[in-house]
């Protein structure tokens, strides 16, 4: 039914990347900083934007971890937390690949170590003019023992907009070995692996596409 586009690897700004890992630094929060700033300041390739025909995003269910009103932070990371932060940069599309702003793009998964917080990792965010929103957060680990695809690394997402149908789906991770191999192919995307100030980090880029009303 659908198609998270893979903006992919080549959409992945590693001349940005690099030049954060060799920034000046005497304190830690603020190379971190600097490393969210340029991760996410990464401008959208002109190959990703072409204004061509896609298809929606596929659908899936919702899981059971769904909390309304979630806070509006585009820095869920917390340094000390276990597992590997992730840059991860979107753009909410319509099928003719007209971008569409101020759409509501929201956003809850496990925390590093596949653990499930009420509190934590959590976000309900705007897109901007040309549709794009960006977060930094962390690379969803594997939920121990949960089943199917609840027990690869997931992001839950729903993206609303008025004119549009609300999507509910997930974002799944290419060459994760414990992703089922009946889940819909658009919906894993590439995280490459990087280093910011010695620190493992991902980054990771999704286009997601609504069908209008
Ligand atoms: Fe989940």
């Amino acid at each position: 039914m659908g198609t998270i586009h893979r903006a992919g690897e080549a959409a992945v700004d590693r001349q940005r990347r690099e030049g954060a890992t060799h920034l000046p630094g005497a304190c830690a929060r603020l190379r971190a900083g600097v490393a969210l700033a340029a991760a996410l300041a990464t401008t959208l390739t002109a190959g990703s934007a072409g204004a061509e025909e896609r298809a929606p995003t596929s659908e899936t269910s919702i899981g059971i971890f769904y909390q309304p009103d979630a806070p509006a932070l585009t820095d869920l990371w917390r340094p000390g937390e276990p597992g590997e932060p992730l840059a991860l940069r979107g753009r909410v599309l319509d099928v003719e690949g007209v971008p569409i702003a101020d759409a509501q793009v929201e956003m809850w998964h496990a925390d590093g170590a596949g653990q499930v917080h009420a509190d934590r990792y959590r976000t309900r965010i705007k897109t901007g003019p040309d549709g794009s929103f960006g977060v930094r957060t962390a690379y969803p680990g594997h939920i121990p023992g949960a089943p199917g695809v609840w027990g690869a690394r997931h992001i839950h997402i729903v993206v609303t907009h008025p004119g549009h149908q609300r999507l509910i789906s997930l974002i799944l991770f290419k060459g994760d070995e414990m992703l089922p191999g009946d889940q819909p192919a658009d919906l894993a995307i590439f995280a490459e692996q990087g280093r910011v100030d010695g620190e493992s980090m991902r980054f990771a880029r999704v286009e997601i596409v609504l069908e209008r009303e």
